[in-house]
């Protein structure tokens, strides 16, 4: 069986539109087989966004494991904050792609292919992910600590990741690295998570 995460050129391809309300602005969405989400936004995700959208000032976002573009293109739309967006599934950042064309976004965006920040050269005001739990423990934490050195001085990073998917030790971790991590939000079981990368 394919995972969303692997480049399987079997997965037949049948693109559709899903709409979707995101704290008030009406958008739409490409996906298609192999890819997250295939047909609607993950609940996970929705409310990421509006925890986020309440608590960004300024500056400059990378989106890790974007799939189609979701939290991204939301917060261009919302924010018209500059996002960067990056995945390893080919399908989903064509899609990404065509995402940021079908919203008729203003901000600059740039979609790039990345295992993790192994193609991120540059450092962020905030960095935002829905991480790939199906694709291992080992990813994730990548994700999340490495975040770090991704960040610039008073950056943060956002997370959403359930309570049953490892919630309270992913908090106690990252805490581990920024020395802080709060929960910002909880609901249905997903936390909402914040660390700030502050000075020693
Ligand atoms: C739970 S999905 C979230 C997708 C999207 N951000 C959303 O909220 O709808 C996680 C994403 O992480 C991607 N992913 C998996 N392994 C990755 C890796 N090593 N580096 C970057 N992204 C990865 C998957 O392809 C998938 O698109």
């Amino acid at each position: 069986m394919s995972h969303y995460f692997e480049n399987d050129s079997n997965v037949k391809s049948e693109e559709r539109i899903f709409a979707a309300n995101i704290c008030g602005a009406n958008l739409n969405f490409y996906s298609d087989n192999g890819v997250f989400n295939k047909s609607g936004i993950d609940y996970g995700s929705r409310l990421l966004i509006e925890e986020f959208i309440k608590n960004y000032k300024d500056g400059k976002v990378l989106d890790v494991g974007c799939g189609i573009g979701v939290i991204g293109v939301s917060l261009s739309r919302l924010l018209h904050a500059d996002v960067d967006m990056v995945d390893v599934n080919l399908r989903a950042l064509g899609l990404a792609n065509k995402n940021i064309k079908l919203n008729t976004l203003t901000s600059e965006m740039n979609v790039f292919e990345s295992d993790c920040y192994s193609n991120v050269s540059k450092t962020y005001d905030y960095i935002i992910t829905n991480p790939p739990i199906r694709a291992g423990k080992k990813v994730v934490y990548r994700i999340l600590l490495e975040s770090y050195n991704h960040l610039n001085e008073n950056g943060e990073l956002w997370f959403v990741i359930r309570k049953d998917q490892g919630a309270p030790s992913a908090k106690r971790d990252v805490a581990e690295v920024f020395k802080n991590c709060e929960v910002v939000n909880k609901d249905k079981g997903f936390f909402i998570l914040m660390a700030k990368k502050v000075s020693l």
